[in-house]
């Protein structure tokens, strides 16, 4: 695939829009435009939890792309429960200089990448971790311990930690991963989070880590750095956390000192849907969006499944959210926001692939970020096969790296694919 097939253009001939505006956040910085680029785990890192020149090169490629900002999906608090070996790692063992250069990949052009603090929980990777969740569980293809109550008061710190060093190392802002069946996630949902102490029960009792977690990291950033959330609209999963839940959340969360809340919805929960393998059509989280503005002040953005500028414009016109986020649209065209600033109806072409196994397609995806990484995208992207072998045996190979570098324990099956 070349970088222009991916493309089809006309002239858009309507006038540059809301899209374009810049947007204040709560803490005082300013987006210069609507469009983010949200985050997504590139498996970049180097297997000891460091960047790569790829990864680099390819937070560039977006800040280049004209988006407003690009989130780093999946950065861990230590090496202990990674969603993938190739994750980075932000801690006090961790090279600052190397994270330095990655924070000014992009930042010249008012685009400095942020991180997502991520920490997978029940879901981490197996050949790298012991998984633990706030419950235990022993379910087809998920088995995990459960956080002992010293454990989870430690956590709030924990993120408190990655988001100073990140401030440190000259990113732009920090979003807090509460989203998509990963740990703060399974928290707020019913079917991972079983606890009987404060942690679980009722939504007022699992969305508590959630709300220490903000409120330590704001306190470790002070009040001028930019602390987003993504947040699930509810997990899809019959049981699980649903959209009234979500909505009492946002409102707890309104009180809060976050700056920008990024609506997702789905899980990577082992047979479950997720907004990125979705072949659906989008946008998927707009209506709700638009009732969340009942309960919250906060600056809103969704992500998941636009494709057009129509469909980006009129999510911010109708006033349902200030932002847009888009993760596989740019894997596809990292230069999308110029496009459309300049008037080319660009829209990229999804690949559709026939039957893909469970994690197929955000491997494809992952791969396509380590082309454009490498400058590798103006040659043919190869097809989905090749993409989960390719991905398989570099995780394979981080694994080894990781498991010398953190000296972790491997437990359970290796394998299972998952994206942030
Ligand atoms: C390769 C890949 C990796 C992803 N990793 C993350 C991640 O680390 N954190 C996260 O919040 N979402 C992650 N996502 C989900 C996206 O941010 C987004 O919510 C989802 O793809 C739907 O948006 P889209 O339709 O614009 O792709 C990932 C998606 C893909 C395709």
């Amino acid at each position: 695939m070349t970088r222009m097939s991916t493309l089809r253009q006309t002239t858009h001939e309507t006038r540059n829009g809301i899209l374009f505006e810049p947007f204040p956040l709560p803490c005082g910085v300013v987006l210069r435009n609507r469009i983010v680029k949200s985050a997504m785990s590139d498996s970049l890192g180097d297997g000891t939890g460091h960047p790569t020149q790829a990864q680099i090169g390819l937070y560039q490629r977006w800040a280049e792309g004209g988006a407003a900002l690009a989130i780093i999906g999946e950065v861990q608090g230590s090496g202990k429960f990674a969603e993938k070996p190739g994750n980075l790692v932000l801690d006090d063992s961790a090279d600052l200089d190397r994270f330095k250069a990655l924070a000014r990949a992009g930042a010249e052009n008012g685009a400095g990448p942020w991180l997502q603090l991520g920490h997978a929980g029940a879901l981490s990777y197996p050949p790298i971790s012991a998984p633990k969740g706030p419950s235990a569980l022993d379910l087809p293809g998920l088995i995990c311990g459960e956080l002992t109550q010293e454990e989870i008061e430690a956590l709030p710190l924990e993120f408190a930690r990655t988001a100073r060093l990140a401030r440190n190392a000259g990113f732009g802002g920090v979003e807090l991963h509460a989203a998509h069946g990963f740990l703060i996630s399974q928290f707020l949902s019913p079917l991972f989070n079983r606890r009987t102490d404060r942690y679980g029960g009722a939504i007022d009792g699992r969305m508590r880590l959630l709300l220490d977690v903000v409120g330590a990291v704001r306190a470790a950033v002070g009040p001028d750095f930019p602390v987003a959330l993504k947040l699930n609209s509810s997990d899809q999963l019959e049981g699980g956390f649903c959209e009234t839940d979500a909505l009492a959340v946002l409102a707890v969360l309104d009180g809060t000192g976050l700056d920008l809340i990024d609506v997702s919805g789905g899980t990577y929960f082992p047979g479950a849907r997720s907004a990125s393998d979705s072949g659906g059509r989008g946008p998927y989280f707009v209506d709700f969006a638009r009732r969340a503005r009942n309960v919250t002040t906060k600056p809103l953005m969704t992500t998941g499944g636009f494709k057009t500028l129509a469909q980006a414009e009129e999510a911010v016109a109708s006033g349902a959210v200030d932002l847009v986020g888009m993760a596989r649209a740019l894997a596809l065209e990292p230069s999308l926001p110029n496009l459309w600033f300049a008037r080319q109806l660009a829209k990229p072409a999804f690949p559709r692939f026939a039957d893909p196994p469970e994690g197929g397609v955000t491997a494809w995806y992952t791969m396509r970020l380590t082309e454009i990484g490498e400058d590798r995208d103006l040659q043919a992207t190869g097809d989905l096969a090749q993409a989960i072998a390719a991905y398989d045996t570099r995780d394979r190979e981080r694994t080894e790296i990781w498991l010398r570098h953190f000296s972790s324990t491997a437990q359970g099956e290796p394998g299972r694919k998952t994206a942030g």
